[in-house]
């Protein structure tokens, strides 16, 4: 069954069996590391992000000998190779990954093993039209009906073993909640749960895993047992829909769509996506939170935060799921010869994307190997894969594993890991301790606790992510400028930054100012405040409250205007408080041994803030520019005679920038970055305009955008995990690119040159007349 090619109801041929060879690549292209590395070695097996580190460094995708698979390791190319399943097709993410012996082929052909194509490995159009049918299921509102049901589980779990004083929250909780909840979603009748369990081990290590000759026959009976089992609970299943009835759960919805779509939900297609969707409902889930207790617990200043503020939760599992997620590795094949960093992967070439690694990818996660459950960003992670086979039941993972970890949180905030060797099972793409021994004083569990909060299915809510950081230091660095340090009370190192960066500081009435950081990265962190008296008001509460001591709630850091540092000419231009990003882009740009010029434009000298390190730090570089004495920044001459290829950095008045924006577009061999104080629009407004259609390419949705919401608004509503921060048009962060159709920019993000080109657009501002083609 597994050497051959096979076709299904639709007739694709398909590719779920053994391995097929892998086109050949030429043995001396690569480093020795690349074509020796083995992901059953021990140093992949311990640690999958980590074993990874030398090629996100130096060599992003090599070609494995002992595995016959390209490897990719960079969050960039990875997110690639997903958003394109046509030249990269999933066809080959259930294939065996170890060729099975002659015994383990016969055990599975007796049980007339046939599992085939299901949604994960299906190609297109097939794939999206199953996909389509099936969603409904998956919304946050259908899915925020199981949490009652996820809750009392939960809290029957851990009554049982609260006065018990140790537990193997595998085994008491970790395991079991998943299963049956996913049973429960599936409509499938909760017997047989240990059975189930062998099941999945065995499904796993016959996919992904190596077993050795006399194991397989082993896993062979278990998966050809798992086989039968599927198709005999199915045909119950199918016999109560023949009967007329309506029984809940995702499964009936499938055996429903087949008696009226056999084409698209076929026969084969349900009895193979019981056997997996077993699998990827629970085991995803059941490991992703053995994984979570076991980090949080081993930091206990994070863990501490969380019984703190319960607010926290969301994000504490998205960090987790970043940080050491369950499914660490997934597959594709590419179609035709394809380019991935620079190599050329041939037709047919088989694609190990290590997932684990791009979440550890320092171009896209600062701090990537810290565990930080402020960190914003954290749900750019890959752990759910992305694009149109994203996972469809993340925000189930990502409920189950919040209402864990709040009433375990809640009920047992003492509670201490134990010492232990964490033991995984050998694979090379799920991954979770297979125990997580705790223990605590049950004398010691709180008699009251606060209630229980039910917080919105999806992605965290970034503005929900603060830390309560200290002022430690507050003096004027010029007139009406403070300068703050701020550090964490607990004594933690707050992490590195990187130029470029901001901080928000939330004031009392829960609205956020952003203030770059304008130290030098490392250590405590420093933002300068420029009173403006005539502003909103947030500056000159910060002037007023900001005193050594004093507590601020503080959200980030994050970098939408980062330096490029491959850039071969760098001109940085500060107007007025501006400086602040630029100086520490100056300081790297230094430290870094790159040309660089440092304009700093200002009024009066006495108003210029860091006037002194200025001149201390870049005096060869620094170009003075204060109108009081005379001087103004001639920006068209400067622009005139940037040298080809020039990267701009500016920070300052809206006018400064727009009048950079205007030469530099002039100038297409020059590129320009900027950052603007203030959006200067009326957030209110930004969701009216005329109503569009979205059409999402890589997720195969059509959306409308009505008149009054944001279509960032509306992709989230639509389940996509689209990040965003300031969501008032100045940060990029919400930026998505555009295949077709007419943007309305609304932004203060995109230069001229960007806007022009029409390929993108930041969603939760700008708008579109018509039909617009997102590359979502
Ligand atoms: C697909 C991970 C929970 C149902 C996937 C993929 C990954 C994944 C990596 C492949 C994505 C791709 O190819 O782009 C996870 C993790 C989970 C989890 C880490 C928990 C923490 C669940 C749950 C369900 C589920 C609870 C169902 C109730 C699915 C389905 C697909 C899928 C149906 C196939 C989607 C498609 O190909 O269109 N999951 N999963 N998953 N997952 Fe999950």
């Amino acid at each position: 069954w597994h050497s051959r090619a096979r076709r299904d109801e639709g007739g694709d041929a398909v590719m779920d069996g053994a391995a097929q060879p892998t086109p050949f690549a030429c043995p001396f292209h690569g480093s020795e590391a690349g074509r020796s590395f083995d992901p059953f070695g021990p140093a992949y097996q311990a640690d999958p992000a980590e074993a990874l580190r030398w090629s996100r460094e130096s060599e992003p995708v090599f070609f494995s000998e002992p595995l016959g698979y390209w490897v990719v390791s960079r969050y960039d190319d990875i997110k690639a190779i997903f958003r394109d399943p046509i030249l990269f097709s999933p066809a080959n993410a259930l294939e065996k990954i170890t060729p099975p012996s002659p015994e383990a082929v016969e055990v599975l052909a007796r049980a007339n093993y046939a599992m085939n194509r299901t949604l994960v490995n299906e190609d297109e159009p097939a794939h999206m039209a199953r996909r389509r049918v099936l969603l409904d299921a998956f919304t946050p509102h259908a899915l925020a009906a199981h949490r009652p049901m996820v809750r009392d589980l939960v809290r029957g779990r851990l009554d049982a073993i609260v006065d018990k004083g140790r537990s193997d929250l595998v085994a008491d909780m970790l395991w079991d909640v998943p299963l049956t909840v996913a049973l429960h979603f599936l409509g499938v009748p909760p017997d047989d749960m240990d059975k189930l369990r062998s099941f999945s081990v065995a499904h796993t290590v016959n996919t992904w895993g190596r077993p050795s000759p006399d194991q397989q026959v082993a896993v062979a009976e278990g998966v050809a047992a798992f086989w039968t089992y599927s198709g005999e609970v199915l045909a119950r299943m199918a016999a109560r829909v023949d009967a007329g009835e309506h029984p809940h759960g995702w499964m009936y919805d499938m055996i429903a769509k087949n008696r009226v779509m056999p084409d698209i939900v076929t026969d084969n297609y349900l009895h193979s996506m019981m056997m997996a969707i077993i699998v990827a409902a629970h085991e995803t889930t059941a490991l992703a939170s053995a994984n979570m207790f076991r980090r949080l617990l081993e930091d206990r200043a994070q863990w501490d935060a969380i019984c703190a503020d319960p607010a926290l939760i969301p994000a504490a599992v998205e960090e987790c799921l970043r940080h050491s997620g369950s499914v660490v590795a997934w597959r594709r094949v590419a179609t035709a010869d394809a380019q991935v960093a620079g190599v050329t992967i041939p037709a047919g070439g088989k694609i190990l994307m290590v997932t684990a690694s791009a979440n550890h990818d320092p171009r896209q996660f600062d701090n990537p190997d810290a565990l930080d459950i402020w960190r914003d960003n954290a749900a750019d992670h890959l752990t759910f894969g992305y694009g149109a086979h994203q996972c469809m039941g993340k925000n189930l993972g990502r409920m189950e594993m919040a209402v864990m970890l709040e009433e375990v949180s809640r009920r047992l905030p003492h509670l201490r890991l134990e010492d232990q060797a964490f033991t995984y099972l050998p694979n090379i793409s799920f991954r979770g301790p297979e125990a997580v021994w705790v223990h605590w004083n049950p004398a010691l569990n709180p008699a009251q606790t606060a209630p229980a909060r039910d917080f919105p299915v999806g992605a965290p809510d970034r503005k929900a992510i603060q830390r309560q950081l200290t002022v430690t230091e507050a003096r004027p660095l010029a007139d009406g400028v403070l300068g703050i340090t701020l550090s964490d009370p607990s004594g933690r190192a707050l992490p590195d930054w990187t130029p470029g960066a901001h901080l928000e500081i939330v004031l009392p009435d829960g609205e956020g100012r952003r203030y770059s950081l304008c130290g030098r990265p490392g250590g405590d962190w420093q933002i300068a405040v420029l009173r403006e008296d005539a502003g909103r008001g947030g500056s000159r509460w910060m002037h007023e409250n900001a005193r050594p001591g004093a507590t601020l709630s503080v959200r980030g850091p994050r970098n939408h205007f980062r330096l490029d540092e491959t850039a071969p000419a760098h001109i940085l231009i500060a107007g007025g408080i501006g400086i602040t990003p630029i100086l520490a882009m100056a300081d790297r740009l230094k430290a870094a041994g790159l040309p660089y010029q440092l304009h700093y434009a200002g009024r009066f000298a006495a108003h210029m803030a860091f006037l002194d390190r200025a001149r201390a730090d870049h005096g060869d570089a620094l170009h003075l520019h204060i109108a009081a004495d005379g001087g103004r920044a001639d920006l068209p001459a400067l622009v005139a005679e940037a040298a080809p290829g020039t990267r701009l950095s500016a920070c300052g008045p809206a006018r400064l920038l727009e009048e950079l924006d205007r030469l530099v577009a002039a100038r297409p061999d020059l590129t320009l970055a900027f950052e603007h104080f203030t959006g200067g629009g009326d957030a209110g407004a930004l969701g009216q305009g005329q109503p569009f259609n979205a059409v999402c390419a890589d997720s195969g949705l059509t959306l409308e955008v009505p008149d009054g919401r944001t279509l960032l608004d509306v992709l989230r509503g639509a389940g996509l995990d689209v990040p965003s921060d300031c969501e008032e048009g100045l940060c990029g962060s919400c930026e998505i690119g555009v295949q077709s159709g007419e943007i309305e920019h609304r932004d203060r993000v995109l230069t001229a040159a960007e806007r022009a080109a029409g390929d993108r657009i930041i969603t939760c501002c700008s708008r579109a007349r018509g039909r617009l083609v997102l590359s979502i």
